[in-house]
């Protein structure tokens, strides 16, 4: 396996399997989602904090100015002001008002950032397994593109020395990695970044970054990382693009408040080429408040935990460890529960997704099988394969083995039903527990 995958210029979509899954077998002839139990959403679908839960039943009686203005095409200042706020405050940046676009969830985020690139330089990077929205976006931005896998059966995302290896040899124009990886988990150390970063851009490209699933430190607990220090100078000098969004650490998908971070110049450009656009402005100022605070949480939790936090910072503290302890706690039922079906698994902590590899009966030949399989217990799952362009990089896996996402954001006991419908189509399936 040499894990690069070739050229990719199009996608054939109606042929994959990810779109067959998504429109054929989980959605009933009347167009309605039949697949009740998720075990790879990639959703956190937790109860969100009370922080937006409190603020959507506080509306009114006088205040309504998310519901009845417009903002300028960046989004509510209040809110650009508390993503500066946050990022500063997290990764130890400098970056201001000016370098933030408030858009409609990370995808928009990353169509702008891949966008805004220069015109001539279009061949790009893209590190390790990635969901599906990174390679539509690159095809529909007009990039061509390669994919670098890791060498190893469980290594998925690629060593650095492999990335420079292959930046030096191929010498994209931009490389583009999610931050921890969807769906591994997995994380670059921050010197990993800078060498991968300083590789790209000593060569006069580009560093795109999607870390939507990275998160604040909370008492006890860890950030869960995905930046580094000299990664704030590189947005601020143009050569490197944020995006995130509060999706998946908070739980609002559907809010649709997700923001790029990029040089002055592309934020003034983007305002002036979207003219009459408005991002979500639905619960913005909610959404600054849990920045603010977030970040506020994330200073105590390097110095006294709370000590210094007043009640407000304290409550959505809690309730963010709920959520954490939650997803951790839902990885090792499920680990527990399918027990020798369990093969392998690529699980970090703080990360809500990882791979993990069951074993299943091997008359079952391909992923298709194995998710009908999996269906006949009203289950649905995403596949490693619906996380490559190119089918060569899945091709030779382990034969007998379903690698699939797993997502662990949801409440325990829907969760552990999940997990008993699974561990029941797996038992009557061949392969015995
Ligand atoms: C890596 C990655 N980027 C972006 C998105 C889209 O996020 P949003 O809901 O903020 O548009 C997702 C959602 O699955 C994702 O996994």
């Amino acid at each position: 396996m040499s894990g690069l995958g070739a050229p990719i210029i199009d996608i054939d979509w109606l042929s994959t399997l990810y779109v067959w899954l998504d429109n054929t077998l989980y959605v009933a002839p009347d167009g309605t989602h039949v697949g009740d139990y998720e075990l790879s959403s990639g959703t956190n679908q937790l109860t969100p904090p009370r922080l937006f839960t409190d603020a959507l039943r506080a509306f009114g009686p006088r205040q309504y100015w998310e519901m009845n203005t417009y903002s300028g095409p960046l989004g509510d200042d209040q809110l650009r002001d508390a993503v500066a706020t946050y990022e500063n405050s997290v990764n130890g940046w400098s970056i201001g008002r000016d370098n933030v676009v408030v858009t409609y969830g990370a995808h928009e985020g990353v169509q702008i950032a891949l966008r805004s690139l220069p015109p001539s330089g279009r061949r790009a990077l893209v590190l390790g397994p990635q969901v599906p929205l990174i390679f539509q976006a690159l095809l529909q931005q007009g990039f061509s593109f390669r994919e670098l896998w890791g060498e190893q059966q469980h290594e998925l995302v690629p060593s650095t020395d492999r990335v420079l290896d292959t930046i030096a040899a191929c010498h994209p124009d931009v490389v583009v990695l999610t931050s921890p990886n969807n769906p591994t988990g997995d994380t670059y150390a921050p010197d990993e970044l800078d060498a991968i970063g300083a590789a790209v851009i000593d060569r006069g490209g580009h560093l795109v970054v999607d870390k939507i699933l990275s998160d604040s430190c909370l008492p006890g607990s860890s950030m869960v990382d995905g930046t580094s220090h000299q990664m704030g100078e590189w947005i601020v000098g143009g050569r490197c693009l944020v995006v995130d969004s509060l999706s998946k650490r908070r739980a609002i998908s559907g809010l649709r408040t997700g923001y790029l971070l990029a040089a002055e110049d592309v934020v003034a450009r983007h305002s002036m080429i979207e003219i009459g656009g408005c991002p979500p402005l639905l619960l913005a100022a909610a959404a600054a408040d849990d920045l603010t605070t977030s970040a506020r949480i994330h200073a105590g939790a390097h110095n006294a935990g709370y000590a210094g936090l007043d009640a407000h910072d304290v409550a959505h503290g809690d309730d963010l460890q709920r959520m954490r302890s939650t997803v951790e706690h839902n990885f090792e039922f499920a680990r527990d529960a399918l027990g020798s079906h369990w093969a392998w698994d690529s699980k970090r902590p703080g990360c809500f997704n990882c791979v993990v590899g069951i074993h299943v009966d091997p008359a079952l030949g391909d992923d298709r099988e194995r998710c009908e399989m999996l269906f006949t217990e009203a289950v649905s799952c995403y596949p490693l394969s619906t996380f490559a362009a190119d089918p060569r990089l899945v091709a030779g896996r382990t034969a007998g083995l379903l690698e699939l996402r797993l997502t662990c954001a949801a409440e325990s006991v829907s969760f552990a039903e999940t997990i008993a419908r699974t561990k029941r189509a797996l038992d009557s399936s061949g392969h015995h527990a």
